[in-house]
């Protein structure tokens, strides 16, 4: 079974909500929530997939301290076995916009659970709740 490779990143903002977007009509898995990120190209390092992915889908430019993965998911889907590093990241350069039509929503740890995510992404959840506390 093929692997395939998305480096995805915890946005954190200056009062510790994490950034989800809603994946677009026509793609799949559409309109659950998932950590922004994207599939590393043949030859990319997963970091710099992970700066080019922020960039493209939402106009920012991550900062250097958050380019050490904190975790990563694993997931089998039907055709495919997913691995995924959660990078996290509090700097960034330029204001966050859904660049590719897609929604936003800027969550506390605490209710991540009420955004239906991709199966590959829910196990992410108890790691960023200790990491950042459920929030108030
Ligand atoms: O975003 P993209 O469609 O390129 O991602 C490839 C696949 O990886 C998706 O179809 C989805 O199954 C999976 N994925 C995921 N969680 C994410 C990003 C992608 O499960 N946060």
């Amino acid at each position: 079974m093929k692997i395939v490779l998305v480096a995805a990143c915890a946005l954190v903002d200056v009062d510790g909500r994490v950034l989800l977007a809603q994946r677009p009509e026509g793609k799949q898995l559409a309109g659950l929530w998932e950590f922004p990120g994207g599939k590393v190209e043949p030859g990319e390092r997963p970091e710099d997939c992970l700066i080019r992915e922020l960039a493209e889908e939402l106009g920012i430019t991550v900062k250097e301290p958050c380019l050490a993965p904190l975790t990563f998911a694993s997931h089998t889907y039907e055709t495919f076995q997913l691995l995924m590093p959660l990078w996290i990241c509090r700097r960034w350069e330029g204001q966050v916009q859904g660049r590719e039509g897609q929604k936003l929503a800027w969550v506390r740890a605490g209710r991540l659970r009420d955004y239906p995510m991709p199966p590959a992404d829910e196990p992410l959840i108890p790691v960023l709740v200790d990491l950042l506390g459920p929030g108030r």
